[in-house]
C-alpha cells in the first residue's frame, strides 16, 4: 500500500496534529533490514553516502535521521537512489556513535514512524521531507486481547524449541504488556524479511499490526517445530552403519582436502584384506587381525599408528601358523645323511633316529629337547644342523651368548616405539614353517640382569605343557611352538639354571683323541678346506704324520675348530703355488708342517721323566678337553702350617687338608714319623698358577704328592691319577673321565690310577688309546699310595728328633730297574 501513497495528504484518514508539520531530516537507506520505533538496535554504515546523511544529522541538535528501507529487489552495491526506497520509514535518534577506521557504529533508538512527503535537494546526503504518522489506532479491543494472547502463547511454543534464547531477552518477551512493542519487538528480532517487515510496519491500526504479527509468529514456530522434528528423526534413523558411512566419507574429504594420497592406502589396505582372506589362520588370530585392519583403515597414511598396525599384520600375516614341512621319515637315509656330516657320535646319532622312529609310529609326539654340553669345536652346532638335514626340516640357529634381556626373546609390546617381535618368533618366521629344528646356541653364556632375566622366558618356551601357547609380546597372540625340535648347546652344564637343566635330554659330546681327529680331518676337514680353497684332492695331500703334527703341537683343544683352522692354513698357501705356477701338486708330511705354519704353536705339559719326592702328576678337566698337571710340595723346616699356592680354589685347598690330616692320622701305617707334621711345615703348589683350578678330583693326586714328600718315596713319573678322598681314607668318583685320559695320553702318561667307580667311563676312550694304557681301580687311599709311590726311598725325608722310626735305607736301586709298563707305539 505504500507504493500507492503518493499523496501523503490521502495516505492517511487520521487528523494531522500542528507538530506533525513535514520536516527535513537526512535520510538513511536500510538494506536487508527494516527499523521499527520503540526499539533499540545497532547499525553500521560504511557507504560514503550514508556516512555523511549519518554526519549530517549529528550536526543537528536533534541527531535525528530517517530510516527507509531500499526496496529488496533495488538492493545494490553502491549507494541507494531516492526512487530505490519505500515510503514509510522510521525516524530515529542517535544515541551512540563510534568511528572505527572506514566504518561509523551506531545505536540509535526508533522514535516514530514517518511517511516521505518529498525529497529535498541532494547533497552529499539523501535528504527528504518527511512527516510523522500518528499512532496506532485499536479497532477492537477484544480481538486485540485474544491476538495478543496467542501472540505470547506462541512465543512460549518458539522458546521451547529454543534453548540457545539467553533468559534476559525471554524475560522481556514474555512481560511485554503493550501490544505495540511486542509486535515491534518480534518483528525486529524474526528476521522476517524486508518485505513482511515493511508490512509490519506499514500497518495502521493495532489490530493489524498483531494480526500480521502472528501469522509471521506462527509460520516461524512451525519453521522451528519441523526442523527440530527432522533433526531428531535423523538421528534416530541414522543407524550404525549409516554414521560409519557417513563419517567414513567425512574423513575422505578430510584427507583430500589434506593432500593425502587417498588411493594408495586404500590399495594397501585392500591387498592386506586379500592376503587376510587368503591365508589360513587360527580363528583367534584372524579376528585379532581384522579388528586390526578395520583400525588401520579408518586412520590416515600419515599417522604413526597406521605403520604400526601395517607391519604387525604383514608380520601375522608371513608367520606359519598352520605351516608344517613334512618329515622325512626314511630312516636309513637319516643316518647315512648323519654319517655324512660327523664321524662316530654314535650314541647321538642314535638318540636322533630313535626320536624318528618314534615320530613315524606316532605322528604327534611331542619333541624331546635336547642340549648338547662340550668343549669348544667338538661338532655341536653341526651337529644340529645335521640334524635338520636328516628330518627334512629346517634348521634356525639362535644365539643365546650375552642374552640379558627377556625382551629379546619375547619381544616388546606394541605400544614401545619401535618394537619388535622377539628373537623366537622372529626365527620362526624365517622359517617359515612351524616345527623347524631350532638350535639355541650357547645356552650356558645367557645373562640375567634388571630387564628381566631370560632364562626365565626359556622356561615356558622348552615346556612341552606350555608351549603350544606361547606369547610373544609383540604378538600378542599365542603361538604354538610345540612342533619346534629345540637343540640347545653348552659348553658347561655349571651355569645352566637346575630347572632349566631339568627340561633337556643333556647329551654329553667329549673331546676327540689324536686318533679321532686324525679321522675327522681326514675324512671331513681335509676334503672340505680343499674343496674350498678351489682345490682338488689329487692337488693336495696331506699324510696322517702331518695332520697328528697339527693336532698336537699346532693346537690345543678337544675339539677340532683350530685343526680345520690350520689344515685351512696349509690350503690356502698351496693353492697360492699352484696358482702362481711353482708346483703342480703338493704332498705334506709331519716334517713339513712347519713350512706351512711357522714354529709350532703348543708345547704340551708331558710326563716328566723323574719326578723329585713331593711331585705328583694329576689330571685336570678344563673347558678346552684335558690337561695334566704336576702337583708339588716341599718340607719348610721350622716353618709352620700349611701353606698353598696356585690359585687353588676353596675345594681344592680343603682336599689338601683332609689329604694331609689322613696320613697324619695314619702316619704309622705309612711308616711317616708324626714329628714331620709337628716340626715342619708344607708349602704345596700347583705350576701354571695363571689358570685358576678348582674341584675336589685332585684329592688322590695332592695325597700322592704329601705321602711321597713325607716318606721320601718317589712318585713314579709314567703314572698319573685323579679322584676324590675322604677323611676315612675312601676314593671317590670324578667327572669328565674322558677328556682327563685322553689328555694323559697325549702327555705321554702310560698308567693311570683311577676311582673304581670310574671304570665304567672307560668305554668311551677309543680303542686304540685304551689298550695303551695301564687302568689301576682304586678304592681306597692306601691303594693310591702302594700304586703310585716307588718302593724304595730314593729321597730320605729330613731327620727328625725323638725318632720312633727305625732307620730303613734300602739300597740305591737301578732305575732301569723299575717295572715300567713300554708304551705300545
Ligand atoms: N665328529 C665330527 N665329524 C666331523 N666334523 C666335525 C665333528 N665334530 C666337529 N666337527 C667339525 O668341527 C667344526 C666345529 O664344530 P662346531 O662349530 O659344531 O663346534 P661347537 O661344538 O658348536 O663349538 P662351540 O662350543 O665353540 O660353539 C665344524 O666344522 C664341524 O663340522
Ligand atoms: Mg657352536
Amino acid at each position: 500500500m505504500a507504493e500507492t501513497e503518493k499523496d501523503p495528504k490521502e495516505s492517511t484518514a487520521h487528523p494531522r496534529k500542528p507538530e506533525d508539520e513535514p520536516f527535513v531530516v537526512p535520510v538513511l537507506p536500510l538494506q536487508n533490514t527494516t527499523l521499527f520505533p520503540e526499539t533499540m538496535v545497532p547499525l553500521s554504515v560504511g557507504r560514503p553516502g550514508s556516512m555523511a546523511a549519518v554526519e549530517a544529522a549529528l550536526a543537528h541538535e536533534e541527531k535525528q535521521l530517517a530510516c527507509i528501507s531500499v526496496r529488496p529487489d533495488r538492493v545494490s552495491d553502491g549507494d541507494a537512489k531516492p526512487e530505490d526506497l519505500f515510503e514509510v520509514g522510521t525516524l530515529v535518534m542517535i544515541k551512540r556513535m563510534e568511528r572505527v577506521e572506514d566504518t561509523l557504529h551506531l545505536i540509535v533508538q526508533g522514535v516514530d514512524r514517518i511517511e516521505l512527503v518529498a525529497w529535498e535537494q541532494q547533497e552529499q546526503s539523501m535528504r527528504a521531507r518527511v512527516r510523522v504518522l500518528p499512532p496506532l489506532t485499536v479497532k477492537d479491543k477484544e480481538t486485540v486481547e485474544a491476538t495478543k494472547r496467542n501472540v505470547q502463547s506462541l512465543i512460549q511454543q518458539a522458546l521451547a524449541y529454543l534453548p540457545q534464547v539467553p533468559p534476559e531477552v525471554r524475560m522481556i518477551v514474555l512481560s511485554a504488556d503493550d501490544p505495540v512493542r511486542l509486535a515491534y519487538f518480534l518483528g525486529s528480532i524474526l528476521s522476517l524479511g524486508v518485505d513482511k517487515e515493511q508490512q509490519m510496519l506499514e500497518a495502521n491500526t493495532v489490530d493489524d499490526l498483531l494480526h500480521l504479527a502472528h501469522d509471521f509468529l506462527a509460520r516461524e514456530v512451525e519453521i522451528i517445530r519441523l526442523r527440530s522434528k527432522i533433526a531428531n528423526e535423523a538421528q534416530t534413523e541414522m543407524d550404525k552403519a549409516q554414521r560409519d558411512y557417513v563419517l567414513r566419507q567425512q574423513m575422505k574429504a578430510i584427507q583430500k582436502e589434506l593432500g593425502e594420497d587417498e588411493s594408495g592406502e586404500q590399495a594397501e589396505a585392500g591387498q592386506l584384506r586379500e592376503r587376510l582372506a587368503k591365508a589360513d589362520l587360527p580363528d583367534e588370530v584372524r579376528k585379532e587381525a581384522e579388528r586390526e585392519l578395520s583400525r588401520m583403515e579408518k586412520l590416515p597414511a600419515m599417522a604413526p599408528d597406521y605403520h604400526v598396525i601395517r607391519t604387525y599384520l604383514d608380520f601375522i600375516l608371513e608367520l606359519p601358523w598352520k605351516t608344517s614341512s613334512a618329515d622325512m621319515l626314511d630312516l636309513n637315509e637319516a643316518q647315512k645323511i648323519l654319517d655324512e656330516d660327523h664321524y662316530d657320535i654314535q650314541d647321538v646319532k642314535e638318540r636322533i633316529l630313535e626320536f624318528l622312529a618314534v615320530i613315524k609310529l606316532r605322528p604327534d609326539a611331542k619333541s624331546p629337547i635336547l642340549c648338547f654340553v662340550g668343549a669348544p669345536g667338538v661338532g655341536k652346532t653341526s651337529l644340529g644342523r645335521s640334524i635338520g638335514r636328516a628330518m627334512g626340516r629346517k634348521f634356525e640357529r639362535l644365539s643365546l651368548g650375552g642374552v640379558r634381556d627377556e625382551a629379546e626373546l619375547r619381544g616388546h609390546r606394541r605400544t614401545y616405539v619401535g618394537a619388535m617381535p622377539g628373537r623366537i618368533i622372529q626365527s620362526i618366521r624365517r622359517a617359515g614353517v612351524n616345527n623347524p629344528v631350532m638350535m639355541l646356541d650357547e645356552i650356558d653364556k645367557l645373562g640375567a640382569d634388571y630387564r628381566g632375566d631370560p632364562a626365565a622366558a626359556l622356561l615356558e618356551i622348552l615346556d612341552p605343557e606350555q608351549n603350544n601357547s606361547f606369547t610373544d609380546h609383540y604378538l600378542d597372540l599365542p603361538f604354538d611352538l610345540s612342533k619346534v625340535f629345540f637343540i640347545a648347546t653348552a659348553n658347561q652344564l655349571g651355569p645352566i639354571p637346575p630347572p632349566l637343566r631339568d627340561r633337556m635330554d643333556i647329551i654329553q659330546l667329549s673331546g676327540y683323541s689324536d686318533r679321532e681327529k686324525l679321522q675327522i680331518a681326514k675324512r671331513y676337514l681335509v676334503p672340505r678346506q680343499v674343496r674350498e680353497n678351489g682345490l682338488t684332492a689329487e692337488q693336495l695331500e696331506i699324510a696322517d704324520s702331518a695332520i697328528l703334527e697339527v693336532a698336537t703341537v699346532y693346537t690345543r683343544e678337544a675339539g677340532v675348530r683350530q685343526l680345520e683352522r690350520n689344515i685351512g692354513r696349509m690350503a690356502r698357501k698351496v693353492a697360492l703355488k699352484i696358482a702362481q705356477g711353482q708346483t703342480e701338486k703338493v704332498s705334506v708330511d709331519a716334517a713339513a708342517v712347519k713350512d706351512y705354519l711357522g714354529a709350532p704353536r703348543f708345547f704340551p705339559e708331558a710326563a716328566r721323566k723323574e719326578l723329585p719326592a713331593g711331585v705328583s702328576t694329576g689330571m685336570a678337566w678344563t673347558e678346552m678337553g684335558g690337561e695334566i698337571l704336576f702337583i708339588e710340595a716341599n718340607l719348610l723346616p721350622g716353618g709352620r702350617g700349611f701353606t698353598i699356592t696356585g690359585q687353588l680354589g676353596e675345594v681344592m685347598q680343603e682336599s689338601a687338608r683332609a689329604a694331609q690330616s689322613y696320613l697324619w692320622a695314619h702316619a704309622q701305617e705309612f711308616g711317616i714319623s708324626s714329628h714331620m707334621f709337628k716340626e715342619y711345615g708344607v708349602h704345596l703348589h700347583v705350576p701354571a698358577g695363571a689358570i685358576p683350578k678348582d674341584g675336589p678330583s685332585a684329592g688322590v693326586t695332592i695325597t700322592a704328592a704329601l705321602a711321597s714328600l713325607y716318606t721320601g718315596r718317589r712318585v713314579r713319573p709314567d703314572t698319573s691319577m685323579t679322584g676324590e678322598i675322604t677323611l676315612s681314607g675312601l676314593v671317590f668318583p670324578v667327572g669328565g673321565i674322558k677328556e682327563k685320559v685322553l689328555a694323559a695320553h697325549r702327555a705321554g702318561i702310560h698308567r693311570i690310577i683311577l676311582p673304581a667307580r670310574n671304570e665304567a667311563d672307560l668305554k668311551d676312550i677309543p680303542d686304540d688309546v685304551r689298550k695303551e694304557l695301564e687302568i689301576v681301580p682304586v678304592t681306597r687311599i692306601h691303594e693310591v699310595v702302594e700304586a703310585a709311590l716307588e718302593k724304595f726311598i730314593s729321597n730320605p725325608p729330613p731327620p727328625v728328633e725323638d725318632d720312633a722310626r727305625p732307620a730303613r735305607r734300602p739300597p740305591e736301586p737301578e732305575p732301569e730297574g723299575q717295572p715300567l709298563i713300554a708304551r705300545e707305539r
